[in-house]
């Protein structure tokens, strides 16, 4: 579904990403493991043409993809769920659903928040609320559903479990795998190994913006010198 070949991303003098290459497949979870600052959101905005790349040629669902715009790669059916969430606080949980359909007409709209709603059913139930009101896991849950309004069939989730409780991890996680079980391809970036153990088959860890070990998860994880240089203590 998705390949990415040597991609290398700089910001002025810093080389945040350095020949990366990966690639994930239809109703599969690949993680990307790595230390703060080793190039992990880089990379995931990278592939959305949101960071400045020297080179790397991508290719989705069998399409050469390279010099699209952010724009025509969320209509070629890639999405983002960044860092942080990044829903609006203030405005209602619907408002923050409907900018992941921006752009789309109004009956597409409509019908992605059907979707939506079918799929979430106390997001239907809490619509009218302003997002900040939700719990952690409430709100990534949200943040999620937005990126699902473009109806992506790659979707890049950057660390989703980061700052909730273990139990919101869980619930986040069987979304997660909800999704890759219709069929949607997921590139998770995270830095919580229970999470990786249960969602990725396959997973690649980046040091300094580098690929430095990539294969099964069960054998990575296994490794110790990866597990004690790069994944951190969440073990
Ligand atoms: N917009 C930017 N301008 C300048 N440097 C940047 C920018 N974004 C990232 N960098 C640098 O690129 C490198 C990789 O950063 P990146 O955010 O991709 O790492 P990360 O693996 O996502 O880290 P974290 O786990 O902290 O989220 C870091 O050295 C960072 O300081
Ligand atoms: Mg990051």
């Amino acid at each position: 579904m998705l390949d990415v070949h040597d991609l290398t991303i700089t910001f002025g003098p810093t080389t945040a990403v350095r020949g990366v290459s990966l690639t994930a497949a239809a109703g599969t979870v690949t993680g990307v493991l790595g230390a703060n600052g080793a190039g992990k959101t880089s990379t995931l905005l990278g592939i959305l043409a949101r960071a400045p790349r020297q080179s790397g040629r991508i290719t989705f669902d069998g399409a050469d993809v390279t010099g699209f715009d952010t724009g025509a790669l969320v209509r070629a059916g890639i999405a983002l769920c960044p860092e942080n969430r990044r829903l609006f606080p203030n405005m209602s949980i619907e408002d923050n659903l409907l900018l992941g359909a921006y752009g789309t007409g109004r009956a597409t709209r409509r019908t992605r928040l059907r979707d939506t709603y079918d799929r979430f059913g106390w997001v239907a139930t809490r619509r009218a609320e302003p997002a900040g009101r939700l719990s952690g896991g409430q709100q990534q849950t949200v943040a999620i559903a937005r990126a699902l309004m473009s109806a992506p069939r790659l979707l890049l989730l950057d660390e989703p479990s980061s700052g909730l409780s273990p139990v919101a991890v869980d619930e986040v996680g069987a979304v997660l795998a909800d999704i890759a079980r219709d069929g949607t391809a997921l590139v998770l970036v995270e830095q919580n190994v229970r999470l990786v153990r249960a969602l990725c088959a396959t997973a690649y860890v980046l040091a300094h913006g580098q690929v430095t070990a990539s294969g099964p998860v069960p054998e990575l994880l296994s490794d110790t010198a990866v597990s004690d240089a790069y994944l951190g203590t969440t073990a």
